[in-house]
């Protein structure tokens, strides 16, 4: 019995000095101290020899240490297995991870979203259309025929290869196309970027942004227009803030207005936003003419509409203090960072 017991030790001593680095060697130990030729069967087989009353206690001796080198294996496998995934993937799993940066919404598209979003509350659905136009959509359709003077109110990019083609220089051309599905009534918001020949400068851009409405059903009055751009306002600007309609032209409404509404920097004091007026613009509306309705194939003995146009840049440039209309379609990333993900 004090035989086994040094043997046993032993065993164990060799079980914890078996050097395993690799599966391979993992292989080798099971093989070694677990095989079936391995050094536990060679020392059960001595069992025989035991003395009868002695074996209950050997036995247990023998399991003890067969389960010792069982787990001991189970160990080396799994250490070897991931030290080898590890290795040939060239991956160092234990390098702290890098950090992602996060991008965030462009400040005229959290402007153009906002706008959205107000005017949703009141059922307006959002419509998209092309940046090339044909000539009938920004102009014709808008009551603008060939030749009529209020083309040059907008300078015009026109497409080379075509010259029916243009650059939209207005969002109110997806008017058109909407209008011309003939899906009445039609209560739609149509968000674009438009295209115009100026010189860039701080205060001018070649392209910028806008947002069209357009209401078209029976008995529409220029009321309705009025009541739901003061609640454009109020939920915009606040419910101090006073709107004014000023007489205009545009030939594609009539009457047309543009509106403004009390300065909300200086609330009506005189500042350099307002130019000491007291009232900033902010869009220009009115109600379809009924030429345009016609050009769409709408009866305007049946059916009015109202519309309305806004630049978005502008609205951004004050609510976010942005000096420069550059700024916005430069991409330098250290303006962007300053308008992080919303939390
Ligand atoms: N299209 C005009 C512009 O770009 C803005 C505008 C004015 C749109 C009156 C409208 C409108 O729908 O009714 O200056």
């Amino acid at each position: 019995m004090e035989a086994l017991r040094q043997q046993l030790a032993q065993l164990r001593q060799e079980i914890d000095s078996f050097p395993v680095l690799q599966p391979a060697d993992a292989e080798a130990f099971r093989i070694r101290f677990l095989g079936s030729k391995g050094s536990l069967k060679s020392i059960m087989g001595e069992m025989k020899n035991v003395l009868p009353e002695q074996r209950k206690e050997a036995g247990q001796l023998l399991n003890e240490i067969k389960s010792y080198a069982e787990s001991v294996y189970q160990q080396h496998v799994d250490r070897t297995a991931a030290k080898t995934t590890e290795t040939n993937s060239g991956i160092d799993r234990s390098r702290p991870g890098s950090p992602q940066a996060i991008g965030s919404r462009h400040p005229v598209t959290r402007m153009k979203n906002e706008i959205i979003g107000i005017f949703q509350k009141l059922g307006f659905a959002v419509a998209e259309g092309p940046e090339i136009e044909d000539d009938w959509h920004n102009f014709g359709a808008l009551n603008l025929p060939a030749h009529h003077p209020a083309r040059d109110m907008q300078d015009t990019f026109y497409v080379q290869q075509n010259p029916d083609w243009v650059l939209r220089t207005h969002t109110s051309s997806v008017q058109i196309r909407e209008m011309e599905k003939g899906n009445l009534p039609i209560r739609m918001l149509m968000p674009g970027r438009v295209f115009r020949n100026e010189t860039i400068s701080a205060r001018s851009h070649c392209f910028f942004h806008q947002v069209e409405g357009l209401y078209i059903d029976e008995q529409v009055s220029f009321a309705d227009l009025k009541q739901t751009l003061y609640f454009f306002v109020q939920e915009m600007y606040g419910k101090d803030v006073k709107i004014r309609f000023r007489p205009s032209y545009f030939p594609f409404t009539e009457p047309s207005a543009e509106m403004d509404i009390t300065c909300f920097i200086c609330g009506g004091e005189g500042c350099p936003v307002c130019k000491k007026s007291g009232w900033v613009e902010i869009l220009g509306c009115g109600m379809v003419h009924p030429n345009v309705l016609r050009n769409c194939q709408i009866d305007p003995e049946k059916y009015t509409g109202f519309a309305f146009g806004m630049g978005v840049e502008r609205p951004a440039m004050l609510k976010y203090g942005v000096n420069d209309l550059r700024l916005f379609s430069e991409n330098d990333v250290r303006f962007l960072r300053q308008f992080p993900a919303l939390s």
